[in-house]
């Protein structure tokens, strides 16, 4: 008779357990990196340029040294001289640290100052004299890439125009033959507005150079400690082994939190050349006008379609606002992301994209804010360009996707772009939402509403995203291969610490890593503690971002927990005096076969580990996994969203939101819904209230939350979630990502619901976000309204 646990009892996999980090966040007892006091610590504020584009004539740091309580002055010169002035990016491109030359963007660090109190440094910075002379400056990459512009990185030997990279994928010539065929070509042309992720805690750290020892620890708001460890060494040219990065409590992060900064460099300087811990901490002006932006992109696109509605062949062109420096960080292969798994649901034979990044004085952007390497992009384009040639062509745009979507039994299948797509029920997760909705009935309601003169719209969203880099094969980060770790050590009375080379911002892998222990090895999830972001301790990983965490560390956690129950299953041999073949498994207990009643519990193995191994078996019961997954995990989403558009004002009311989603086998049903929830709240805000904006003279409109809206509560929809689970066939517990689904896949459900509610007016786009005097222009007008920034005339 069976004796296995009850794994949802145990708060394994699929169970909703409670979050156990909550326990300290909600208590106020979470360690952020503000939180940190060291004995001696001073403080760091930074000066930055009022100016997008200017030369530097001259910094007097006279006043500022003359402060008391003032420390250090540290300019770019002082920089130079150790060699720290510039810095190398995630994307083989170099930064300024401090800036020599020039300034490159308003906003961009100058200086800054070390003191006894964050309010004296800030009072010193004040007293930095800067003389600059201005230059002309580019907002807008159209403008940045014309022929006679003026150069923005005069710093790079050979560069003599501000393209930044150019990037081509797929078939050219197959893909002109195939438009050559079409019965029609559709064409769209849109800009995917220059974003911020708005984590509620800025970027900061705290440096600890120990001149005794000679070790550096770093405490900071790091997504990806191990890679920060790795640069720090290469380019300070420190040993490796001396330098500990500390991730704490992270209060958000979406990206925000993995580029290298300049203020993290200039507190590791500041801490090397005053011999102190040295806290940097940004505030929100800092970290809105300076740090991590994400999108920025402007699409040119075709659709090559037959008239029964079959897609041929896509093409299209992307330029991407990088803004001064290059410095997303992405797979070296790609040096716009993973944009070319557009399309991957849709069986499309064919397709072309070229792509080319522009330089302008604006901060860097092109993070992956809550998006895997520019998959936001790729998915809004596709569905706002599948929702535009379903209406060119007058067909339902639900029937549209049905002619389009990849069916159940098409896998696997390679996408024009090379991606290997394996699993997926697109069909089903469509119908589902449809069904949802009510779309046959929205329908009839909305021709209703329409005679008389209201404006109702329904908007789909379909997509399959690829989340989980690498395969080490294909991704690495400045040529660290991407893959990644987990270490589990059992103690003797059964309790365990799991450690991975990822780190949680708030996605709660605390609670859902120890879930995947204790569904492997039967332990009660609450006797697994489970630790992240201190390189010292953890195994080597890359970190958090784009969803990788379950494809990639979550799947080393059961993998290492499978070597773990192996090395148990001998230690259960050895009590239970049988041959290891004679050894069944099941939930927390080992026994011999054919008497179920004799078996020891996994608690049992753990002692046995510590004090009665069998003869020649090493002692403990520990063990380590790198994983290095064989492909990326496909989840695939639909949203539907419904809306009536006031034409008086333009303002645009949402209705319902469905939303389906499929990630494979949940861990945590309740985080994931969370994860759906907090993605759709950003979709709806990105396509409704939120860019950031810079005039002609590149001064940023928005560096701050009075204009930079985040949604609270009280505008935020409800949103109705449904969930269809196809297992991912190469995870170990047949997982896929979901953290940034419904953020990639949202926008253009809320856009395609406005755009549906305008269909017979002419207009075929407006550029996110779709603000009320936007959609009323257009109304008017019956012409698009585009969102590009401006561009100078003079
Ligand atoms: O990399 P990141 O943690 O941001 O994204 P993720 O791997 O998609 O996971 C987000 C959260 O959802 C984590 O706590 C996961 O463990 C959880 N999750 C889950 O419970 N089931 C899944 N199939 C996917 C994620």
């Amino acid at each position: 008779m069976s004796q296995a646990l009850d794994e949802v009892k145990i708060g394994g996999l699929g169970s909703s357990r409670q979050r156990v980090e909550d326990a300290r966040f909600i208590r106020g007892r979470g360690n952020y990196i503000d939180d940190l006091k060291l004995p001696g610590m001073l403080h760091m504020e930074i000066l930055r340029s009022p100016l997008a584009h200017a030369r530097i004539i001259s910094i007097d740091t006279s006043a500022a040294w003359a402060i008391p309580g003032v420390r250090l002055v540290l300019t770019g010169e002082m920089a130079a001289q150790r060699n720290l002035a510039w810095m190398p990016t995630l994307s083989y491109d170099t930064q300024a640290v401090l800036a020599t030359d020039k300034v490159r963007f308003q906003g961009q660090e100058v200086a800054c100052v070390v003191a006894d109190d964050p309010y004296i440094a800030k009072d010193a910075c004040e007293a930095i004299v800067v003389e600059y002379e201005p230059l002309p400056v580019i907002v807008n990459p159209i403008q940045s890439l014309a022929p006679d512009a003026p150069l923005i990185r005069d710093d790079k030997e050979g560069q003599t125009d501000n393209v930044c990279y150019r990037w081509e994928v797929g078939d050219k010539q197959g893909t002109d033959r195939a438009f050559a065929q079409a019965d029609h070509i559709s064409r769209l042309k849109l800009h995917y507005p220059r974003s911020h992720p708005s984590p509620i805690e800025c970027c900061g750290s705290v440096a600890d150079y120990n001149a005794a020892t000679g070790k550096l620890t770093v405490y900071m708001t790091t997504q990806a400690p191990h890679i920060i460890r790795a640069a720090v060494a290469l380019v300070a040219e420190l040993p490796e082994h001396m330098i500990r990065i500390v991730s704490p409590d992270l209060g958000g992060g979406f990206g925000n939190k993995v580029p290298v900064y300049p203020g993290y460099v200039c507190s590791i300087l500041g801490s090397i050349l005053t011999g102190k811990p040295v806290k940097w901490i940004e505030d929100n002006f800092g970290n809105l006008i300076s740090t991590g932006f994400g999108r920025d992109m402007y699409l040119d696109s075709e659709l090559a379609l037959r008239k029964d509605g079959k897609i041929l062949a896509v093409r299209f062109h992307a330029d991407t606002d990088q803004g001064a420096f290059f410095s997303d960080a992405q797979p070296s292969k790609f040096k716009i992301g993973l944009v070319h798994s557009a399309f991957a649901c849709y069986d499309i034979p064919v397709g072309h994209i070229t792509a080319r990044g522009a330089y302008t004085n604006k901060a860097p952007g092109g993070v992956a804010y809550r998006c895997s390497f520019r998959v936001t992009e790729a998915m809004f384009f596709q569905e706002r360009m599948i929702q535009a040639a379903a209406a060119d062509l007058g067909m339902d745009q639900a029937q549209f996707r049905r002619i389009n979507l990849r069916r159940a039994d098409d896998f696997p299948a390679r996408t024009p772009f090379g991606f290997l797509v394996d699993s997926g029920q697109y069909h089903k997760c469509l119908q589902l939402g449809l069904d949802a909705i009510g779309y046959e009935d929205f329908k009839r309601e909305q021709a209703q509403a329409r005679s008389r003169g209201r404006r109702l719209g329904i908007g789909i969203s379909t997509m399959t995203e690829p989340l989980g880099a690498g395969n080490s094969r294909e991704y690495d980060i400045l040529g660290i291969k991407m893959f990644d770790s987990a270490e589990l050590r059992v103690h003797p009375t059964g309790k365990a610490i799991l450690r991975t080379g990822a780190k949680t911002q708030g996605q709660g892998h605390e609670t859902t890593w120890a879930q995947i222990v204790s569904h492997e090895l039967g332990i009660p999830a609450d006797d697994v503690i489970v630790e992240e972001g201190d390189t010292d301790t953890a195994p080597f990983g890359m970190g958090t971002y784009a969803s990788r965490s379950t494809p990639v560390a979550g799947a080393a956690v059961s993998m290492v927990a499978r070597k773990v129950r192996a090395k148990a299953r001998k230690l259960a041999a050895h009590l239970l005096e049988v041959s290891e073949e004679d050894i069944e498994w099941e939930l927390g207990r080992f026994y011999v076969r054919g008497a179920a009643r004799r078996g020891v519990t996994i608690q049992e193995c753990a002692m046995a580990a510590y004090t009665n191994m069998p003869d020649g078996m090493e002692p403990g019961l520990e063990n380590n996994a790198y994983y290095d997954p064989p492909n990326l995990t496909w989840p695939f989403a639909c949203y539907i969203a419904t809306v009536e558009v006031d034409p008086e004002t333009g303002v645009w009311d949402v209705l319902r939101v469905v939303a389906v989603d499929d990630c494979g086998v949940r861990i945590n049903p309740m985080i994931v819904e969370g994860q759906i929830m907090g993605g759709l709240a950003e979709a709806y805000a990105m396509a409704n209230m939120q860019f950031m904006t810079y005039d002609a003279d590149g001064n940023m409109i928005g560096a701050n939350y009075i204009d930079y809206l985040l949604p609270t509560a009280w505008e935020t929809p409800g949103f109705e979630l449904h969930e269809v689970v196809t297992p991912c066939p190469h995870h170990p517990i047949g997982a896929k990502g979901v953290g940034e689904c419904a953020a990639v896949g949202g926008p253009a459900a809320f856009v395609n619901a406005v755009m549906n509610a305008l269909e017979d007016t002419g207009v075929r786009n407006i550029d996110m976000p779709v603000l009320p005097d936007r959609v009323w222009q257009a109304i008017q007008t019956g012409r698009d309204v585009s969102g590009a920034p401006p561009v100078r005339q003079d």
